[in-house]
């Protein structure tokens, strides 16, 4: 029986994490300050190479950036250690820091639900300039990789991905992983699903950045689980990996062969001084993982099938700005600019080019071993407030046809904040974006692992729309949202399908001055 083809396993626990009116209002969790979780991964003991951290501006757009594939790129491509210093810190290094009353806030690169950055990030090397062939972590409080394996382990990665050419020619890998307790310690078991969130906004940072680079990379997420992290020494009742992100691209080969890789057992300092473990979340895990190369490769070609749906009413065609009158502003001055909006201003509005670049420009395609060339699993769904040139209302954005089909005219600030977990964000935002995805087909092709490409596809389209706003000088903020109501919002256009991410887009408030 293989466990993932069995698509029980992600229902349950879809179900079991959504949010309701009810649901909120009952739940007995709490946050316990005194125990909150550290926010780094610290190993105590192992050799430290500090990273280089002033390293020039690649000088390449922010929107033409996010919306770059160079998998195509030919001839080799090989990244520096100063490369993978830069990609590393415009993806999950420290970008501003706030004191609180309990302590610090290290606020990073990319948004993270609560701020409580539960991915980690590590480095599986051959040789390149500035570094040796080893798997180091990256510790973004003091900007360096800890060296966890001496030598070449390249063959092991590849061998768990079974042969994944992406893979298999990288100089370097980044594995990206989830710390359960880190970000459990709030939400409790929707963790898993910020595992997507979170991971996605990450990811589109260091895509933008490695196509900055003119490194080609994409997104892996067939390898076989316990290979990657036993190889990576983790604690897996504590932390998983969830995808891999191949860099650069060589033609040398062969690749060394996998190598003996002994437990370690590395120490690190605990994140808290109690964990709570939330079973749901190691079920869902369990179910979803991969156990062997023969069925990680099967796993690969099982795409779903997802028809595009055909319009029904009226269509509104995008507008995005011509390239000439897209600002200039850089990569890594968006992500070093961008920060959620606090608090938008109801009174402001967007125009329908600013809106048409954000979704022109983010929802290109995502280079991932998931998706087939053009396919997204995530459908968008769209409440407009104030955007000039397109009138209030529902609408659902066609992709290929680059349209917005109006479902349902109507002022529905109301509405959307109640809908965004009765927040005020969604209400005063000038428009809300929802991911919505048909779970049946996508699990009926990918099995419980489709539960985590649908909510890692929907962090990382999302996470490009936060840059494409903030590229525009605009404010965004992701939020959270009754699963259910947002589908009834929508109806009858979604039904069937399930809630998985929103974005809300606007301009930020402006303090008056004292
Ligand atoms: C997927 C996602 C959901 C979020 N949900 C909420 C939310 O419901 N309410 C809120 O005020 N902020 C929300 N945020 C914003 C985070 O609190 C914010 O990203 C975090 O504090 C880090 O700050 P920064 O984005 O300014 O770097 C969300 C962020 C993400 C990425």
């Amino acid at each position: 029986m293989v466990k993932n083809r069995d698509s029980t396993a992600a229902w349950k626990y879809h179900e079991g994490t959504k949010h309701s009116y009810r649901s909120v209002r009952s739940s007995t969790h709490f946050l316990d300050w005194a125990n909150r979780p550290l926010p780094f991964k610290i190993y105590p003991a192992i050799e430290k190479i500090a990273l280089p951290r002033d390293v020039p501006q690649t000088g390449v757009a922010a929107l033409a950036a996010i919306s770059a594939d160079v998998r195509a790129a030919s001839g080799d491509s090989v990244p520096k250690l100063q490369d993978l210093a830069r990609i590393l810190f415009f993806s999950a290094g420290i970008t501003r820091q706030r004191k609180y009353p309990g302590g610090e806030i290290y606020f990073r690169a990319a948004a993270c639900t609560g701020a409580l950055y539960e991915i980690e990030l590590y480095v599986v090397t051959g040789e390149v300039e500035g570094l040796n062939a080893g798997v180091y972590h990256f510790n973004p409080a003091d900007m360096s990789l800890g060296l966890l394996r001496k030598g070449d382990f390249r063959g092991n990665l590849a061998q768990a991905a079974a042969m994944e050419p992406a893979v298999a020619h990288a100089p370097a890998t980044i594995v990206c992983t989830g710390t359960y307790w880190r970000n459990a310690w709030k939400y409790a078991a929707r963790t898993y699903r910020h595992f997507g969130w979170d991971g996605g906004t990450l990811l589109a940072n260091m895509l933008a950045v490695t196509a900055a680079l003119r490194l080609p990379a994409q997104v892996v997420l067939g390898f076989v689980d316990t290979e990657v992290n036993r190889f990576l020494d983790l604690d897996t009742r504590r932390e998983v990996s969830l995808c891999l992100v191949p860099i650069g691209r060589t033609a040398e080969g062969p690749l060394p062969a996998p190598r003996e890789a002994a437990v370690m057992g590395l120490e690190t300092i605990p994140l808290s001084k109690r964990e709570m473990e939330f079973p749901a979340m190691l079920e869902m895990h369990d179910a979803s993982s991969l156990a062997s190369e023969e069925e990680v490769a099967q796993w690969r070609e099982k795409r779903p099938v997802l028809p595009p749906s055909a319009p029904a009413g009226e269509e509104v065609r995008l507008q995005p700005l011509p390239e000439e009158e897209q600002p200039a502003d850089t990569i890594e001055e968006v992500i070093l600019r961008r920060g959620s909006t606090r608090t938008f201003d109801p009174a402001a509005s967007i125009t329908l080019a600013q809106l048409s670049t954000i979704l022109d420009r983010a929802t290109r395609g995502l280079p991932a071993d998931f998706l087939a060339d053009g396919v997204q699993l995530n459908e968008i769904y769209l409440i407009a407030h104030a955007v000039q040139g397109l009138a209030p209302g529902a609408y659902f954005f066609h992709r290929e046809r680059k349209t917005l089909e109006l479902l349902n005219y109507g002022e529905f600030r109301a509405e959307a904040g109640r809908l965004g977990l009765e927040q005020q964000l969604p209400a005063d935002a000038c428009v809300d974006v929802f991911f919505l995805a048909d779970l049946k087909r996508i699990l009926e092709g990918y099995g419980n692992r489709g539960y985590r490409a649908s909510q890692l596809e929907a962090g990382a389209i999302g996470g490009k729309m936060y840059l494409a706003a903030y590229a525009q000088r605009l404010g965004a903020s992701g939020l959270t949202f009754f699963d259910d109501e947002v589908i009834q919002f929508f109806s009858p256009h979604a039904e069937g399908k399930s809630a998985i991410f929103l974005l809300a887009i606007g301009k930020a408030l402006k303090r008056k001055a004292q």
